[in-house]
């Protein structure tokens, strides 16, 4: 077992974590333990993580970003009043993203605070969304509008989750490792790079390289005052596009397939913008292009630029991007005219994928 992180809080990350957990719980001594799950986290990673609890109450949501809103909230908040959840109690939130922001959200509310532990059971969270401390619900489809800053107790990564994921939700976690690795550090990006087919099951090293970057910058900003800004690279055009697709399809974008939609655009406007080079550019292309399927949607441009002027990383009037200048160099507070901003939507239709 590794720590891969250890001052407010502790990050664990290997095959023996769960052992580490079980000792953990018991070193609390916490009056109960709640295990929030939903569907699939019940079916695929409560019987690996069973084993390892003694007595505990399940909290069962049912699972997607349409899930992530108060509505949700109200029954995970109803379940602990009614187990008699007091302040020595400890939730730990067993599944991706979309539950971790749910149960943080929750435990950091209820009762003004009690202690929350996550295990990530998919990449994405595993490298982005259970650490760094950001809790929160959706509002009327927005994402995120509604949340707390607050780190969990701790954090135990056990990577064997990601083999029962699908495929569609293993690449969903490959956007934030591209976008982790385009702010922080060319070399890696160079190695996602050539890598022609990516083992899903095989990516403990990078799995522990992307937390590292988030957990550093996260380190230094916690609260988003600045530095912090620069993980939004890919997140303003990419949550405009999950909250449309939120509104509109019957199959909604996955939060990273948004992601990896908005890291096209958003490099467009660093190329057109702060002069990244052409040959990085075209690089940024293929790794998205060689291992995203492409997203055909009729958007709807005024709604796509009402939702970026609504989202809450706006300071003023203006859309607030986090850009590139270089690869592993980025800038925050970046705007751009809605003519750009257009632009760089017809770029990504235009652009040609591996996987049509
Ligand atoms: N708080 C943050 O800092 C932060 C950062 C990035 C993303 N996020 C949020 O994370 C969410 C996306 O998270 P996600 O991509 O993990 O999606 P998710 O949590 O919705 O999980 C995706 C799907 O995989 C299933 N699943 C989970 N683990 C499984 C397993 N081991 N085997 C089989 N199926 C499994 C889930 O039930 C779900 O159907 C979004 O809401 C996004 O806004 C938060």
């Amino acid at each position: 077992m590794k720590v891969i992180y250890d001052k407010n809080y502790k990050v664990f990350f290997g095959t023996d974590v769960l052992s580490h957990l079980a000792q953990t719980l018991i070193d609390k001594a916490y009056s109960r333990v709640f295990v929030l799950v939903d569907e699939n986290t019940e079916k695929y990673c409560l019987p690996i993580l069973k084993p390892y609890l003694e007595n505990f109450s399940l909290i069962k949501i049912l699972s997607g970003e349409q899930n992530k809103n108060l509505a949700t909230a109200s029954i995970i908040w109803n379940e602990l009043q009614q187990n008699l959840a007091n302040r020595n109690t400890v939730l730990l939130n067993l599944g991706g993203g979309t539950l971790s922001d749910l149960g943080g959200y929750c435990a950091s509310t209820y009762k003004r605070g009690i202690d929350f532990i996550n295990i990530p059971t998919t990449l994405l969270s595993m490298v982005d969304a259970s650490i760094g401390g950001k809790q929160g619900v959706d509002l009327n489809s927005y994402k995120n509008l509604i949340g707390v800053f607050k780190h969990p107790e701790q954090v135990f990564i056990y990577p064997q989750f990601i083999d029962t994921l699908m495929v569609s939700e293993q690449r969903n976690g490959l956007s934030e490792i591209v976008k982790h690795a385009l702010i922080d550090d060319k070399k890696f990006f160079e190695k996602i790079l050539s890598t022609p087919e990516i083992n899903y099951t095989q990516l403990d090293k990078w799995i522990e390289k992307s937390a590292k970057i988030k957990i550093q910058i996260v380190n230094k900003d916690p609260h988003e005052k600045g530095l912090r800004k620069v993980l939004n690279f890919g997140h303003t055009i990419g949550h405009a596009v999950e909250t449309f697709s939120l509104m509109t399809d019957s199959k909604p974008l996955k939060h990273g397939e948004a992601v990896a939609i908005g890291i096209i655009c958003e490099s467009f406007l660093s190329f057109k913008t702060m002069k990244l080079d052409g040959d990085d550019f075209e690089k940024i292309i293929k790794v998205i292009t060689s291992n995203f399927e492409k997203y055909f949607s009729s958007w709807n441009i005024d709604e796509l630029l009402k939702i970026m002027q609504n989202d809450k990383k706006n300071n003023n009037s203006e859309i607030n991007f986090t850009l590139l200048k270089k690869i592993g160099k980025p800038v925050i507070d970046c705007n751009c005219t809605s003519e750009l901003i257009i632009e760089s939507l017809d770029f990504y239709k235009n652009v040609a994928y591996k996987h049509l």
